[in-house]
């Protein structure tokens, strides 16, 4: 299509028509004659998933009982997991474990990380970044005797010099979508002596990535975004091999520990990636984010960003052409090498706006104050998707049927 020519419905038709990643869709259970762009929040469900979480109930806990640790290989669920999840991140399988939540996970590795530079001081983290890091990094602060330093994302390579114990960053901004360049950020780092932890929630399962490639010390993410893994799945916690061996977190429950059912008194940690396990793995859990992740198995990751460049090109041009003088703003980057694949865009009255396009089917979501995020998850995001939601955004705005008392009441989850 040419650059100058207005967009229409036919080209969005036929890029779908040409679509060599359009079969994916079908791996997943999703509502019909709606659109989803949220699975940068709740990743959609993968059609097969029931199934197997059936099999996990009836057959193997009903009937197998606590034998299915072993007859039915839960107990190695979350390193089998986690290898899965590894070449998505480009890490090796043995450097990667799933266990707990992101936030536990980051209070693991920054504890952990702090420990190995004990002369260092200062935590650097990003302002603006997911609550849940600065609360996290802000509590390990406290806790470790360092101080918490939050700059902003432009000024985080001015801030880094040797007191800097451990760098804080989330790959791909919650709110904006801004993605920082992993490899030059870890360079720098490492240039001054500082470790680097990378929150990977909103790009595992949505790009390549290469922390190998970027040389990266630790990372953690979620395993319900774009891995697909279902509310409040378990996450995922990355050591870099090299620092296997040293890594002493702080969470030192019995799965950690060198030999779990030797019942010992004394606390040895895993030479494994294992140290970093705490407890009882939430099975349920595990089994279902290992079964998620099947969809990943012959997907080409180079293939999934080219799709998720194109749609987020597309989503914004569409904007520009369609919403013009309509109170909107575009919030991510143009470029798409510093993006990640989803793309916010300002409206005042964002809350509204986002309550009545969902009452038309059009589901992505809201981030205060006046954000609205649309999510593009190439698996099962259709180029028809893009033109459908801004031509509903445009009929919304036109005609402010967000004004509604049943639109503007807010709800507890946004
Ligand atoms: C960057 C980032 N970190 C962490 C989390 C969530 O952490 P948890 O799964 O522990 O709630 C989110 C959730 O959206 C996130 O965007």
């Amino acid at each position: 299509m040419s650059s100058s020519a207005p967009l229409t419905r036919d080209d969005f038709v036929r890029l779908d028509n040409e679509d060599g990643m359009g079969q994916f869709r079908a791996r997943f259970d999703l509502p019909p004659n709606e659109i989803y762009l949220d699975g940068n929040s709740l990743g959609a469900m993968p059609a097969h998933v029931p199934a197997r979480i059936d099999t996990v109930m009836r057959k193997e806990w009903a009937h197998g009982l606590i034998r299915s640790w072993n007859d039915a290989d839960w107990y190695p669920a979350p390193q089998r997991t986690g290898g899965k999840i590894a070449r998505l991140i480009g890490a090796q399988a043995h450097e990667v474990i799933v266990a707990d939540s992101t936030s536990i996970n980051l209070f693991k590795v920054l504890v952990a990380a702090t420990r190995m530079q004990p002369s260092r001081k200062v935590i650097l983290a990003e302002r603006g970044n997911f609550p849940t890091d600065v609360y996290i990094a802000d509590g390990v602060a406290e806790l470790t005797g360092c101080e918490l330093r939050c700059v902003e994302p432009d000024a985080v390579l001015d801030a880094l010099d040797e007191s800097v114990s451990i760098l804080s960053l989330t790959h791909v901004n919650f709110k904006s979508g801004r993605r920082y360049d992993m490899a030059a950020i870890t360079a720098r780092a490492h240039e001054v002596g500082a470790l680097v932890v990378w929150d990977l929630c909103h790009s595992a399962g949505a790009m390549p990535i290469e922390l190998n490639g970027a040389n990266a010390d630790f990372a953690v993410g979620c395993g319900y975004k774009y891995l697909n893994g279902g509310p409040g799945a378990p996450a995922f916690v990355f050591v870099a091999e090299r620092h296997i061996a040293q890594v002493r977190q702080p969470l030192t429950g019995w799965h950690g520990h060198a030999k779990p059912f030797d019942f010992s008194h004394d606390y040895a940690p895993h030479a494994t990636i294992d140290r970093m396990l705490v407890g009882t793995a939430p099975q349920l859990g595990v089994l279902a984010l290992e079964a998620a992740l099947e969809v990943f198995e012959d997907v080409d990751m180079q293939a999934l960003r080219t799709k998720s460049v194109a749609l987020c090109d597309l989503f914004i041009q569409l904007c520009d052409q369609e919403l013009q003088g309509l109170g909107i703003e575009l919030r991510t980057p143009r470029d798409a090498e510093q993006r990640g694949s989803q793309v916010s865009l300002a409206h005042a009255d964002a809350y509204p706006v986002m309550q009545a396009l969902i009452a038309r089917g059009i589901v992505g979501d809201f981030r205060a104050p006046d954000i609205l995020r649309f999510g593009f998850t190439p698996l099962y995001t259709r180029y028809q998707d893009v033109w459908e939601c801004v031509a509903a955004l445009r009929e919304i705005l036109e005609r402010k049927e967000w004004d509604r008392p049943e639109f503007l009441a807010r709800k507890s989850v946004t």
